[in-house]
């Protein structure tokens, strides 16, 4: 189908066809710009690019979710407010470009994506990965994954002027199948852990609240993280991010700083920091009672310390540990999506009962769904494949 649309907004066939999946993240939230360890994996929900190379200089871009598409010369990849929902895709290409990759064609672009927008699984960071896989592979830049993450992470910050840390761009770049990621953000450095349950599944547990002030918020916490620790290395010499600092240090980060907003921003990063090896121990284990556990106590260190959450999100997850062991909000926060970990057999009554009981809260019908976890961006039909 897709590809008849393709062949309507260019006039030509499709000959190729990427995709890259979304993310949600186990557990470890705000610790990635902290310089912590997290636990995301790729999600079975994508970004599909569907491709055909131009004969001259043009990019032209179409999404199935916008009437219109906007065209740009590989020439004139600058940032400007018209790019609109392009902002994205062409962020990639100039990326490339201004580290010295060299777009020698045009291109036609088709993106058309499942994972809900503005929902906390990484939409934008889909895209971006999506776009950086598939550049890389046409133009044969031979870039590897670490990199490409990097460039993916630019995109953002430096051409979108939007600020993030890299787990979402990485945990999308670097997923496998049924496993998690355990990623370090200072470097980088990765190792798989399963997380392929046997008879509980992560479902996914959408608000269907748009995340509002969100970057507003998310500065404040990153700029409240900064000043916390401009003070903490004073009297920490070997301290350079937060997550750093272990649950050992908490009561003398607390006099030190002396002001309980700061302190309960670090509170959840460093608590947080110490769920994340918990989560993973667990996960070797499969002790699921401790999972939900985990899950719980991360959500109530977001609501309570980091105050990220608001009313839906801690709703839905309240209603959800009627059936579920455990649940958490994933993401930023301040609206979006949450997981919940819960019996495979009693997904279905699960599903019913979050859906009722929300829908009895706010008016609003919630998405509630399980995924399979992923593996990263891939050609899914193409030359030279
Ligand atoms: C957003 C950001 C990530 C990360 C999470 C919170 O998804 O893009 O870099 O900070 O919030 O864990």
């Amino acid at each position: 189908m897709n590809k008849d649309l393709f062949f309507q907004k260019f006039g030509c066939e499709c000959n190729r066809i990427y995709r890259a999946p979304g993310r949600i993240n186990l557990i470890g939230e705000h610790i990635d710009y902290n310089g912590g360890i997290v636990l995301p994996c790729a999600i079975s929900k994508y970004t599909y690019l569907y491709v055909s190379i131009r004969s001259d200089d043009i990019i032209h871009i179409a999404s199935t979710n916008f009437n219109n598409s906007i065209e740009r010369s590989i020439n004139n990849l600058e940032y400007d407010r018209s790019l609109d929902w392009s902002i994205y895709a062409f962020g990639a290409f100039y990326i490339l470009q201004s580290n010295g990759y060299k777009i020698t064609k045009g291109l036609n672009i088709l993106i058309d994506s499942n994972i809900p927008m503005g929902s906390g699984l990484s939409s934008s960071a889909s895209l971006i990965d999506a776009m950086l896989y598939m550049a890389n592979d046409i133009f044969k830049f031979n870039i590897d994954k670490i990199d490409l993450i990097k460039y993916a992470k630019d995109v953002e910050n430096v051409y979108c002027h939007i600020q993030t840390g890299i787990m979402d761009q990485a945990s999308i770049m670097l997923g496998e199948e049924n496993k998690a990621i355990l990623l370090d953000c200072k470097t980088l450095n990765y190792e798989y852990v399963n997380a392929l349950l046997d008879d509980y599944s992560f479902a996914i547990l959408q608000t269907n609240v748009q995340r509002k002030l969100i970057e507003s918020k998310y500065n404040d916490r990153v700029d409240e993280c900064n000043r916390a620790l401009e003070i903490i290395k004073k009297n920490y010499k070997d301290v350079n991010y937060l997550a750093d600092l272990s649950v050992n240090d908490l009561n003398n980060i607390e006099r030190l700083l002396n002001d309980s907003v700061l302190f309960r921003r670090v509170k959840h990063v460093i608590t947080e920091q110490q769920r994340v090896y918990d989560f993973k121990d667990a996960l070797a284990k499969m002790d699921y009672q401790l999972l939900g556990k985990l899950l719980n106590e991360s959500h109530e260190s977001l609501k309570n310390d980091y105050e990220v959450t608001g009313i839906y999100l801690d709703t839905i997850c309240d209603i959800a540990r009627h059936h579920a062991i455990g649940a958490r909000m994933v993401g930023a926060g301040f609206g979006g999506c949450a997981i919940a970990l819960v019996k495979t057999s009693e997904f279905e009554l699960f599903k019913e009962e979050v859906i009722k009981k929300y829908q009895e809260s706010f008016g609003i019908k919630a998405n509630v769904y399980c995924v399979s976890i992923t593996s990263g961006p891939i050609k899914v039909e193409g030359e030279d494949k």
